[in-house]
């Protein structure tokens, strides 16, 4: 396949968008269904093509991160939606921060941020951050994606919420008390807000130009949201995700692009439905943590809601994911309009891909019902 540059790409038409319809809140046959973590490690497929590789080499390598995210839609024909092969952390590496995946360790900042001294050696947008530049490779694999994909199903672009990525940049990978994090939002609430600012402006320009390469939905993951208490949830990270659900649209009217439609997913915020609901998303994801009526009644029409059943259930055999999957759907009014199926967070690694299919079928099985 030729790589065309991302701006100039003209694509084959979409014979799937289920999920588009449902973003937008019209009554569909079935509710549209995608799973985080889709390509990834519950795949024997997966692991052929990661030997020999390093994480972040295949992000980069538009040939192999469009070949994995595809694998998932070749497997399963009841998917409706490639989301593509990559990372949030690519933010703090435009930003010059170095990140390592480690095996089975996952992320790892060698020189994590220490002090408030350290936000000012980031690059920030247009002084030194040019994310066309540093980002190239995700545009061109979105590109790449959208042309192999063939209008099959549409393609959602992502990124990681400033929360979230400041959480990553300080504590310098996964942790279970984020004290580094946290303490900077009390001891540092000034530096802190510079530098999620300077997180944001960078991921509203990498999060328009997704969809000036290709991307036809995109996903905004605030993986550590269940970290902070509302107070600081609503001052720390809500506002940067409501500037990021106006400035995206504004951005992508510059660009002489069409809106596309855009989903939060605040893991653990569940005290915050409320103030999701109206901040400016089509879609709110939820983790298992919430029960499918009560939200949908706290929603009332205003957003989609996606979710949102526990991977774990998965690992529960035939019998206890069907059984999930009809309490779910039949929670969610019986998916037809304001729901898209997905787990209540990614797929994890021992899952057997058999299990995963099974629960696609009866989620298409119940939701067509
Ligand atoms: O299929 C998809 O969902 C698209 C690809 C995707 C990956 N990461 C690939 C990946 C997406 C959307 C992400 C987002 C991401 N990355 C998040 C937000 C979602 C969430 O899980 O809360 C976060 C927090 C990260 C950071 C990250 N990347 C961690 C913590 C890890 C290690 C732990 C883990 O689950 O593997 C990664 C590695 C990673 N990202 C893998 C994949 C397929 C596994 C890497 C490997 O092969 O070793």
């Amino acid at each position: 396949l030729l790589l065309i540059p991302p701006s100039m790409a003209t694509f084959p038409p979409l014979q799937n968008d289920l999920i588009l319809r449902a973003a937008r809140g019209e009554q569909v046959e079935r509710p549209p269904m995608w799973v985080m973590r889709q390509a990834g490690r519950y795949l024997p497929e997966y692991h052929k093509v990661r030997a020999g590789h390093d994480f972040f080499e295949m992000c980069r390598t538009p040939e192999i991160a469009s070949t994995i995210t595809l694998q998932p839609i070749e497997r399963y024909e009841d998917l409706d939606a490639a989301i593509i092969f990559s990372d949030i952390l690519v933010i703090p590496q435009a930003m010059g921060m170095v990140v390592e995946m480690v095996e089975k360790k996952g992320p790892h900042f060698p020189e994590p941020l220490d002090t408030p001294e350290d936000v000012a050696k980031l690059k920030r947008l247009g002084e030194g951050c040019d994310v066309k530049k540093e980002l190239g490779y995700v545009f061109e694999a979105l590109t790449l994606t959208r042309q192999k994909l063939a209008g099959r199903v549409p393609l959602l672009g992502f990124i990681g919420a400033p929360w979230t990525l400041m959480a990553y940049m300080i504590e310098g990978g996964g942790s279970k008390t984020f004290t580094k994090a946290k303490s900077w939002l009390f001891k540092y609430p000034e530096d802190s807000q510079k530098l999620l600012q300077d997180i944001t402006d960078v991921a509203v320009e990498f999060l328009a130009q997704q969809v000036v390469a290709g991307a036809q939905m995109v996903q905004v993951f605030d993986s550590w949201a269940g970290e902070l208490s509302p107070v600081e949830f609503a001052e720390f990270s809500l506002s940067y995700l409501r500037q990021i659900s106006k400035r995206v649209p504004e951005r992508l009217a510059e660009l002489g692009q069409e809106r596309v439609p855009m989903t939060v997913f605040a893991k653990g915020a569940w005290y915050a439905l409320e103030a999701l609901c109206d901040s400016g998303y089509n879609v709110v994801g939820l983790d298992w943590t919430h029960d499918p009526a009560e939200a949908r009644k706290i929603a009332n029409g205003r957003v989609t809601l996606q979710g949102n059943m526990d991977p774990n259930v998965l690992y529960g055999g035939k019998a206890a994911i069907d059984k999930a999957v009809k309490r779910i759907v039949e929670g969610f009014g019986g998916g037809k309009q304001g729901y898209i199926v997905n787990l209540g967070h990614g797929v994890t690694p021992g899952v057997n891909p058999e299990d995963l299919g099974f629960f696609l079928r009866k989620n298409h099985e119940y939701g067509s019902a």
